[in-house]
């Protein structure tokens, strides 16, 4: 095993493939089906042929590893992803756990029934994940791009979440019920700016789609077009949740102030970068008001 390893290591390295030794790791565990223990007792790899030649597409191609699988992890659970989704990240899995405590605190005195909205699905990842994860939860995942609806589809069915996550194609609230309202509304929206954009790394820019990365008025416009609307459909006392870039957290925390909610938490990735903004609906309509 120690053999065929370094032999994968080697075929990556020859093309610069950064984190050569995790990836190579990831591959004998993906195509080989090798464990932790066969790696320390050093086992021999049955189908060396069949690793060497997924290794020698990942150096040729420097796609993704995730893209080349055709799935990732993410809250430990396996994902389908294709050429239309963005493969789900690390950071976002902060997202998830600021939204499940958000759940917990609304369940406080009983598991009441909570419905929750993910603006830009992909592949329903976020929106998966906080219903595994939580009880009497419904989510609805919205996305503009009905293949990565599909493999939203795929994904909660593979999860036997069918029954608790629902997808609707839809640009941004657009395809929303008049009075649809939700406890909590999370999204990890594309926040890349033209000018960072140019910048991205070829393995982003070239195998993952722009609609889910690029992000106009330098990376703000999906908060703001979300933000500006968001207080019709954040029921009084939910929260409201997003992934944000690189300092990004600050002004989004200025325009939900601007716009009826109440900044809880601001939660930085391992980093250091301001990651995640949570905030409370605490706008209530004039005619709601009761004397
Ligand atoms: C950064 S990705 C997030 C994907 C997934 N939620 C995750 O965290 O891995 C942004 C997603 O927003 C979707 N999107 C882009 N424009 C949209 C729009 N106008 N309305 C709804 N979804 C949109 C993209 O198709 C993409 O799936």
């Amino acid at each position: 095993m120690k053999k065929t390893l370094n032999k994968v290591v080697e075929i990556l390295n020859a093309q610069n493939i950064d984190e050569a030794n995790v990836k190579a790791r990831i591959i004998l565990r993906e195509i080989a089906n090798m464990t932790v223990e066969d790696m320390l007792l050093d086992r021999e790899v049955k189908n060396e042929d069949e690793v060497l030649s997924f290794a020698q597409k990942l150096a040729q191609t420097k796609m993704p590893i995730q893209q080349l699988l055709g799935f990732g992890y993410f809250m430990g659970e396996k994902f389908k992803v294709t050429p239309d989704t963005l493969i789900p990240r690390d950071e976002t899995e902060i997202l998830v756990k600021c939204a499940l405590d958000k759940v917990k605190e609304l369940q406080k005195d009983e598991i009441k029934p909570l419905s929750v909205l993910d603006i830009g699905t992909g592949t329903g990842a976020i929106a998966c994940s906080i219903a595994k994860n939580s009880q009497n939860v419904e989510v609805l995942g919205v996305d503009i791009s009905s293949n990565a609806l599909m493999v939203a589809l795929e994904n909660a069915q593979k999860l036997d979440l069918i029954k608790r996550v629902v997808y609707r194609k839809s640009d941004i609230f657009s395809a929303l019920r008049e009075g649809e309202v939700f406890d909590i509304v999370v999204s990890n929206p594309p926040y890349i700016s033209e000018k960072d954009y140019k910048n991205l790394d070829t393995t982003v820019k070239d195998f993952e789609p722009k609609t889910a990365l690029l992000a106009k008025n330098d990376g703000y416009e999906f908060y703001e077009k979300i933000i500006s609307q968001a207080k019709k459909y954040v029921k009084y006392g939910g929260y409201i949740l997003f992934e944000c870039g690189q300092n990004q957290a600050q002004k989004i925390c200025m325009m939900l102030e601007r716009n009826g909610f109440q900044v809880s938490d601001v939660v930085r990735d391992l980093a250091g970068i301001e990651r995640v903004v949570a905030a409370q609906m605490i706008f209530i309509e004039e005619d709601e008001l009761t004397f």
